[in-house]
């Protein structure tokens, strides 16, 4: 495989180039380094992967990062990723996710791509769903202007395959964790919670801790990128651990891997919250054979162990 991925040098990007370089494959990295590592390329770059910096948006720019590729696959997570910065700059949200999937999509039909995956998220785009684990045929109420843009974008995604005969699939993640997540991004709790009880430092938790979210962990976040990639069935799924865990459940998880060192405060609870999410990922395994494997305890003792 010649693959080409957006958003490479990111938390979930990176730990699927590395996966890639395992599997054999040539991989480009397209990469503004906006909130991407060089650092998380190394030994990627060492086994021969090119970077490509450049904005997703620049659409020249990354036609030419194509034409110098050629690959066969794309997978595309390059995102501005952040509920509160969409909130706070609707406009840039738009252009990084909406335009910016659009000249990935000209540019993969221009260079005759033969597959192309894209990243989407669950949580942010079926809001407080009232059917859970929530089904991908749930009612599509994004509450951000992150949620409404990738949504926008799947809409894309997916017509490009019926206008082009171009051939896509979506993922839908629900709260990826794992190595390499940057442990002060909005959604990264565990990476948060793990930093800071190696450190000592005190975590906060917004509301009482009762809210919910579905954890599911990077390297099955990989093993379903990969499937999608090496698949041709047309569609979108979510990726999930299918398990309710709320944060107090978290808290109680980690605390018990670091012998009592994770202290908590409650804090007042953050407007425009979901109080429960969690995804039904018994899609994926009828359309890419997927189903998560790694139990929460064992994806924490990882997550910790990068940390150390
Ligand atoms: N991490 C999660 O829990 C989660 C959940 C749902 C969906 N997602 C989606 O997964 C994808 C990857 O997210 P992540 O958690 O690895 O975040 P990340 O911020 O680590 O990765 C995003 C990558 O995209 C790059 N990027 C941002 N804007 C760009 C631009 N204009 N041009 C080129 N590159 C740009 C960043 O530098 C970064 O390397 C995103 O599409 C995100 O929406 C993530």
């Amino acid at each position: 495989m010649r693959a080409l991925v957006t958003g490479g040098a990111g938390f979930v990007g990176s730990n699927l180039v590395d996966a890639l370089i395992v599997g054999g494959c040539d991989v480009t990295v397209l990469d503004d380094l906006s909130t991407g590592r060089e650092a998380n390329l190394t030994g990627a770059v060492a086994s021969g992967a090119e970077l490509v910096t450049c904005d997703v948006f620049d659409a020249a720019a990354v036609r030419s990062a194509f034409e110098a590729a050629n690959p066969d696959t794309v997978f595309h997570l390059a995102a501005q990723a952040q509920v509160s910065d969409s909130v706070a700059d609707p406009d840039r949200d738009a252009r990084v996710n909406v335009l910016g999937t659009i000249s990935v999509l000209e540019a993969a039909r221009l260079s005759g791509v033969e597959r192309l995956v894209y990243v989407s998220t669950g949580g942010a785009m079926y809001g407080e769903a009232g059917v859970y684990p929530t089904p991908e045929t749930a009612l599509i109420r994004p509450e951000s202007p992150y949620g409404a843009s990738k949504f926008a974008a799947e809409s894309y995604v997916s017509m490009y395959t019926d206008l082009h005969g171009l051939s896509t699939y979506t993922l839908r993640l629900a709260n990826v964790y794992g190595p390499r997540q940057i442990p002060h991004s909005e959604g990264g709790v565990v990476a948060i919670f793990c930093e800071r009880a190696l450190l000592g430092k005190m975590s906060h938790i917004n509301g009482d801790g009762e809210q919910t979210r579905d954890f599911v962990e990077v390297s099955d976040v990989v093993s379903a990128l990969l499937a999608a990639g090496n698949s041709r069935v047309h569609g979108a799924c979510n990726i999930g651990s299918g398990l309710e865990t709320s944060i107090n459940e978290l808290v109680a998880a980690i605390d018990g891997l670091v012998d009592g060192g994770l202290e908590v405060d409650y804090r007042p609870a953050r407007g425009g919250e979901v109080r429960r999410s969690v995804l039904d990922p018994s899609l994926a395994l009828e359309d890419l054979g997927w189903q998560p494997t790694v139990a929460l305890g064992d994806g924490l003792r990882g997550t910790l162990d990068h940390f150390r």
